[in-house]
């Protein structure tokens, strides 16, 4: 089981910032995940919230849980939040940090990000379609 977690605001996708993000919904994004899950061989559980409390308690049980690892876009939360960083950090699962648009070509406050230091590695810029290339990291490392 991998587990895939959405920071804030990315419940809007597809009304958000069009231009940015595109025009594929947050719903649309959940099929594609279960759709890629199913292909691979793994179950993918799909979480969203616009609190980092639950995000960092999401990461902190996922190992109880089960998961093998996470996928975790934590939105704006990716430039300033120190809890989901210790939260990370604090469990032993695998971490692939995702962005939908490429971090480093916006504005500059994007540029940093906080919780990609606890991170296996980052894709940025790849659309929904560094979800996939973050599964299939997550399937073959192990
Ligand atoms: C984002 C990039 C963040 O800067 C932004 O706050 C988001 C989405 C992305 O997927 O490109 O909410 O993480």
């Amino acid at each position: 089981m991998i587990l895939v977690l959405h920071g804030p605001n990315l419940n809007m996708l597809g009304r958000r910032e069009p231009e940015v993000y595109g025009t594929l919904t947050f719903e649309e994004l959940e099929e594609h995940l279960e759709a890629w899950g199913s292909e691979l061989g793994v179950s993918v559980v799909s979480r969203q919230s616009n609190h980092e409390g639950s995000l960092v308690e999401w990461i902190q049980r996922a190992s109880d849980d089960g998961f093998r690892g996470i996928v975790l876009n934590p939105g704006a939360l990716t430039h300033y939040s120190y809890s989901l960083l210790d939260a990370i950090r604090s469990q032993p699962l695998p971490v692939v940090e995702v962005h939908l648009s490429n971090i480093y070509a916006r504005e500059p406050f994007r540029a940093h990000s906080v919780t990609a230091a606890a991170a296996a590695g980052v894709i940025s810029g790849l659309g929904i379609l560094g979800y996939r290339y973050a599964l299939e990291y997550l399937l073959q490392r192990h």
